[in-house]
């Protein structure tokens, strides 16, 4: 698919974004291992999320996806606990999700079975020993290709551990997380920064008593429990609505509301940003659903200044990169971004293939080994891009064409659907002129 962007006067109205990605992916698979069925609203259906439910009816999970609206659906699995497993018989294939596979790990190491599981080739190349490692020291058997897919897993027979982790990344969490469950004795879990808590919250739903300290140590012992089955509405996902809140502060005039989007502390960290930036955003109408808190986010363009991000922020907006990249180059004077090393490992490298793409469109941008630095303003034009089969580059690159001069053409765009499908509705309802041609 290729989107040609042309630039817009403004954007005006309300917009939805799809479900929660991650609390999408961990309905799927804590409902498969739940016992009973679970039924969740709004649940994200998507590229991403198709990988984790091949894969779980693989393990033999009954689960049914009917679609609600563009990337929205019902979703029903029939959980049969831990133990109501089966073999796979062939590799279990992840498509480009880490989430997928890295949970599955976890999920695996739990199970007296051996399973193979893959990825496409941009998944082979990001790591997984972080997640092996804490799982052999449990008692599974895993074996990679030099730290990489395809894996070989045979689990069983775990022991709880000490571990503390070496980066704060919410997968490796999950996955020590899914492993205990299968486990003998307690996990204490020391985490460098506050990760994403989404398993956390969804488990202490289904009944599991795990506590986080306020320095991020986590410590559970599963002894064998039960988790219940849940029913719940996934909230809009903060990482999709990103997009939209900034198109609306880079695209003059622009007023909009997005509704029903989860602000979670652990995902709010681009929200907080751009409003240190001085952009007009606030929120309207909060609530708590099923454990997240969630509210409408009401943004309008304005001007914007550079900023430093580093630190413990950073992991709270790690998937915002990309747009922020958009947010930065509109703002007056200097943006720069330090301790953020871990996007070179994420879809892309997102360091190099944002300056890359974006240097396209006329953009000067510095990269440092853990981020970027930009001076501000710069105005964008027009130009071919590619997404590198970045779904968040793809749309990142989409945003940017709304305030450049002439129009944008982004290439293999179709990667968009891997997270936020109806992207391209969504912003032509608000207003801006986007076609997309297969
Ligand atoms: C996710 C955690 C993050 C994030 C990914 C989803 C999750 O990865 O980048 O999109 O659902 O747990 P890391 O845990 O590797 O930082």
């Amino acid at each position: 698919m290729k989107l040609i962007v042309h630039p817009a006067e403004k954007l005006e109205g309300e917009a939805v974004v799809p479900g929660d990605k991650s609390i999408s992916h961990r309905a799927l698979i804590f409902g498969a291992i739940a016992d009973g069925t679970s039924v969740a609203r709004n649940w994200l259906d998507a590229g991403v999320t198709a990988r984790m439910v091949d894969c779980v009816r693989a393990l033999g999970i009954d689960v049914e996806v009917e679609p609600t609206g563009f990337g929205q659906a019902t979703l029903t699995v029939h959980g049969r606990g831990l133990n109501g497993l089966t073999a796979p018989d062939q590799p279990l294939f992840c498509g480009g999700s880490a989430t997928t596979m890295r949970m599955l790990m976890g999920l695996l190491a739990t199970q007296p079975f051996t399973a193979v599981v893959d990825g496409h080739e941009g998944l082979r190349r990001r790591p997984m020993e972080r997640i092996a490692k804490p799982l052999r020291q449990m008692g599974a058997t895993i074996d990679t290709t030099d730290g990489h897919a395809p894996l070989t897993i045979t689990g069983g027979h775990l022991q709880a551990i000490d571990y503390t982790m070496p980066v704060a990344s919410a997968q490796l969490q999950t996955a020590i997380i899914l492993a205990t469950l299968g486990a003998e004795g307690k996990m204490t879990l020391h985490q460098p920064g506050p990760a994403r808590d989404h398993t956390l919250r969804m488990l202490r739903h289904q009944g599991i008593d795990i506590q986080e300290e306020d320095d991020g140590l986590i410590t559970f012992s599963a002894a064998h429990t039960e988790l219940k089955p849940l029913d719940f509405t996934v909230p809009g996902d903060m990482s999709s609505t990103a997009f939209l809140m900034t198109a609306a502060l880079t695209v003059p005039n622009s007023t909009i509301t997005i509704q029903g989007v989860n602000t979670n502390y652990t995902r709010t960290g681009l929200l907080e940003v751009l409003q240190a930036m001085g952009g007009p955003i606030t929120l309207r109408n909060e609530q708590t659903q099923a454990g997240e808190p969630v509210a409408d986010l009401h943004v309008s363009a304005g001007p914007l200044e550079g900023v430093e991000v580093k630190g413990e922020i950073v992991v709270r907006m790690i998937d915002e990169f990309p747009i922020f990249t958009v947010a930065a180059l509109r703002a007056h004077g200097t943006t720069i971004v330090r301790d953020a090393a871990e996007l070179r490992l994420k879809e892309s490298d997102r360091i190099a293939v944002v300056v890359e793409e974006f240097s396209k469109l006329g953009a000067k941008i510095t990269p440092h080994p853990d981020g970027f630095a930009i001076d501000g303003p710069q105005q964008l034009e027009g130009a071919t891009v590619r997404s590198h089969r970045d779904h968040r580059l793809a749309m990142s690159l989409a945003v940017a064409g709304l305030s450049a001069v002439g129009p944008t053409v982004i290439e293999d765009a179709q990667e968009l659907n891997e997270s936020f499908p109806g992207f391209v509705e969504t912003l032509q309802k608000l207003g801006a002129k986007i076609e997309s041609h297969e």
